[in-house]
């Protein structure tokens, strides 16, 4: 008995320790203080009341810019989490590469922005309970002479557009050695669609993004097609601060709620009407 309430004590002690250590942090990235002080004593926001999400806007149906305002899967989805919290919700439209540092240094709440968990990522964030999956495919010119994933090689003969950061551009990059195409081969934009237009004015050969955004792209330019293929299958989840255990089971807890009662499906299904699922 003695020895259960000494390890309970110190693993408080830890804990307390981490979040003094969190609130420390959060000030210095934000710049902000004392209205960050009440929120020190739960650790779960750097601004009380205030869900801030990182995301990158360029990213259709999970998250977009629609007559100015922030539309999309991931928005719909973040503000039923805001608004379980009780809190109100916060976007930030960042570059994609900038979100998990953000989120590890509290300068945002939550990361969410079709994020595939990865081990590297996990070094680094916690990520909440899976809300969706997406699938790494392949777009290329209509007419193009890449008709399979065997067509594409890390020869020196193709180059391969990506969104910087994404995991598109972590598989295109990675040595042919390791199933990639090799970094020399790869061209990284700041967005998908950028990277888009690059293929379509013949400055890549093939572009390496999500199944979702690949469809509402090729959807938007005429001329391209996406491969009847998937380079991989990907879990999405939302991005939390180590630290922050207390946000993770909140975040985590509203998910679960929103799942069982159909929000998440309702959702998702406003945004990719189930129709479309078999074209490609
Ligand atoms: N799922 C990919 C990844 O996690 C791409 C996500 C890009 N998201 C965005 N909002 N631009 O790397």
């Amino acid at each position: 008995m003695k020895k259960i309430i000494a390890i309970v004590m110190a693993l408080a002690m830890v804990f307390s320790l981490a979040l003094v250590f969190t609130s420390c942090t959060d000030n210095a990235a934000t710049g902000e203080e004392s209205s960050t002080e009440a929120d020190a004593a739960t650790g779960m926001t750097a601004k009380e009341g205030v869900l801030v999400m990182a995301t990158n806007a360029a990213f259709p149906p999970y998250e977009f810019v629609e007559g100015g305002e922030y539309a999309g899967i991931d928005v719909e989805i973040a503000g039923k989490i805001a608004e379980k919290l009780g809190m109100t919700l916060e976007i930030k439209d960042v570059e994609f590469g900038s979100i998990i540092g953000g989120v590890q240094t509290g300068k945002f709440d939550i990361g969410m922005a079709g994020m595939t968990v990865t081990p590297t990522r996990l070094e680094s964030v916690n990520f909440s309970t899976t809300y969706a999956t997406g699938i790494q495919v392949v777009i290329v010119a209509e007419g193009s002479s890449i008709t399979s994933l065997d067509d594409l090689v890390g020869d020196g003969s193709m180059k391969f557009g990506v969104q910087q950061d994404t995991t598109g551009d972590i598989y295109a990059s990675s040595s042919v050695e390791d199933g990639g195409y090799g970094e020399e081969n790869v061209v990284r934009y700041k967005t998908g669609a950028d990277a888009v237009q690059a293929l379509k004015t013949g400055k890549v050969d093939a572009v390496i993004i999500d199944n979702e955004p690949a469809k509402s792209f090729v959807a938007a330019n005429e001329g391209l097609k996406i491969l009847d293929a998937e380079w991989a299958v990907e879990d999405y989840a939302i991005a939390i601060a180590k630290e922050n255990t207390e946000l993770l089971t909140a975040v985590n807890n509203a998910l679960a709620e929103l799942e069982a009662d159909g929000t998440i499906a309702d959702i998702i299904a406003k945004y990719i009407p189930t129709s479309e699922d078999t074209t490609a």
